[in-house]
């Protein structure tokens, strides 16, 4: 067996290792089972990623400890990384609600981040299977396989930075949580997040494609962005957003019309033209498949005229507090991130270092820190990275 030393190994060369590894220092080493780093980020943002918001502070984070993630956001912020690519002249652009996206290829930020990484003198070994992981006197002995051949890797740092399970596909595995739990760490409950709601077969299979901007509530939070109709549910920013904090067995509110009074709408439509259909003034006011499809479930028939107060007030209800309940989830096959994963309780927040073994960092979607759509998780990759790397 092949013997190796690296001050610092990194497991994973995803967006939190690629970023430590670019700031570790001198005799570092980041392995990946993949054939290439930074997959998801190629795939991120349609292809474009949306590498951080402008808006990201603490509230757009999710975790068992609601706290923890602050202090590494704060000392290396979404400006932190707007200035890393602006100097890398990458262009960019804001797309909505402060998501910042390149202007041309996501590939871009994977490039630079190699960049950085050659500049620091990291080494990249890909098609690497980790096989153990230990530590013994005061230093972390990592077994790998690359090329066939065994290779034992000494270190004094191990940092763990193989994401979640989201997109098994893709090589996501739960490496980092096994061997966290090896190392004596809690993991937390993990679920699919950022991820399409399922409903019954065909439920709304005759409005697939239908989007609309609506406000999707449950009894915790509420999002108003776009809801998507598909084959097998409802995906859309809005949906995945309430993802994140919908379980099974529970109800989501959908409002088709946020921000608008449609009783008083109504009634005064009926008032200045009460000879309109009904379905024909909610046309106006909505894509005209979902209109048709809930003018047949909620029996729309007749003029404006002839509707009563109490109707009205029905129909406002169906379109503003449609309350509808999913079977599930798509899963990991499509989850943009996981939620859960390596408690904080045994982490420090300014370092990620583990309390429990000294020199042990764990970092990015691995951690139990899940953002929101839109830039959000990419901060944390980035943030998370460089509290490590400035500690190490
Ligand atoms: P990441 O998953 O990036 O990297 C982990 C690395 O570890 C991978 O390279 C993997 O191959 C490797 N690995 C895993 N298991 C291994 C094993 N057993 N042995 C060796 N290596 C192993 N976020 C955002 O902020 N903006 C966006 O636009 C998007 N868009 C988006 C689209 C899609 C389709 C997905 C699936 C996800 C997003 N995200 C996102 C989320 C974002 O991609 C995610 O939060 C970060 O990539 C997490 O970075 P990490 O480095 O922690 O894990």
């Amino acid at each position: 067996m092949q013997r190796r030393h690296f001050r610092t190994l990194i497991l994973g060369a995803g967006a939190a290792g690629l970023m430590a590894g670019a700031h570790c220092g001198p005799d570092t080493l980041i392995v990946d089972h993949a054939k290439a780093p930074g997959e998801k980020i190629r795939i991120s943002g349609g292809g474009r990623c949306n590498f951080t918001n402008i808006y990201c502070d603490s509230s757009q984070f999710l975790g068992q400890n609601p706290h923890f993630h602050k202090s590494a956001l704060a000392r290396y912020t979404q400006w932190d990384f707007i200035d890393l690519v602006s100097r890398h002249g990458i262009a960019w652009h804001e797309k909505t609600l402060g998501q910042l996206f390149c202007d041309g290829q996501a590939t871009q930020i994977i490039d630079m981040l190699m960049k950085e990484l050659d500049k620091s003198g990291t080494t990249l070994w890909l098609n690497t299977s980790v096989r153990e992981c230990a530590h013994r006197d005061g230093r972390f002995v990592t077994r790998v396989e690359n090329a066939g051949q065994d290779i034992e890797i000494t270190s004094d740092f191990l940092i763990l930075a193989t994401g979640g399970k989201s997109i098994p596909k893709m090589g996501a595995t739960g490496l980092a949580y096994d061997i966290a739990r090896d190392f004596g760490h809690e993991v937390t409950e993990t679920r699919p997040a950022l991820v399409p709601l399922t409903f019954d077969k065909g439920r709304f299979a005759p409005l697939a494609g239908v989007s609309s901007k609506a406000l999707i509530r449950n009894d915790k939070t509420g999002f108003e962005e776009a809801l998507l109709f598909t084959h097998r549910g409802l995906s859309g920013p809005a949906i995945l957003q309430i993802s994140s904090y919908w379980r099974e067995g529970e109800a989501i509110e959908i409002d088709l019309l946020p921000g608008l009074d449609l009783a008083t709408h109504l009634r005064r439509a009926r008032h200045a033209s009460g000879r309109r259909a009904v379905t024909t003034e909610l046309g106006q006011l909505l894509p005209a498949r979902l209109v048709s499809f809930l003018a047949e479930v909620s029996d729309l028939t007749g003029n404006l005229a002839d509707l009563s107060d109490v109707r009205i007030a029905s129909i406002a209800q169906a379109f503003k507090a449609w309350s509808l309940k999913p079977t599930g989830s798509e899963g990991y096959r499509t989850a943009e991130v996981t939620l859960g994963g390596i408690s904080t309780s045994e982490l420090s927040s300014k370092s990620m270092e583990s309390r429990k073994v000294p020199g042990l960092y764990m970092i990015g979607e691995a951690v139990d820190v899940t953002g929101w759509l839109g830039g959000y998780n990419f901060q944390w990759a980035w943030s998370s990275a460089m509290a490590a790397a400035g500690h190490i």
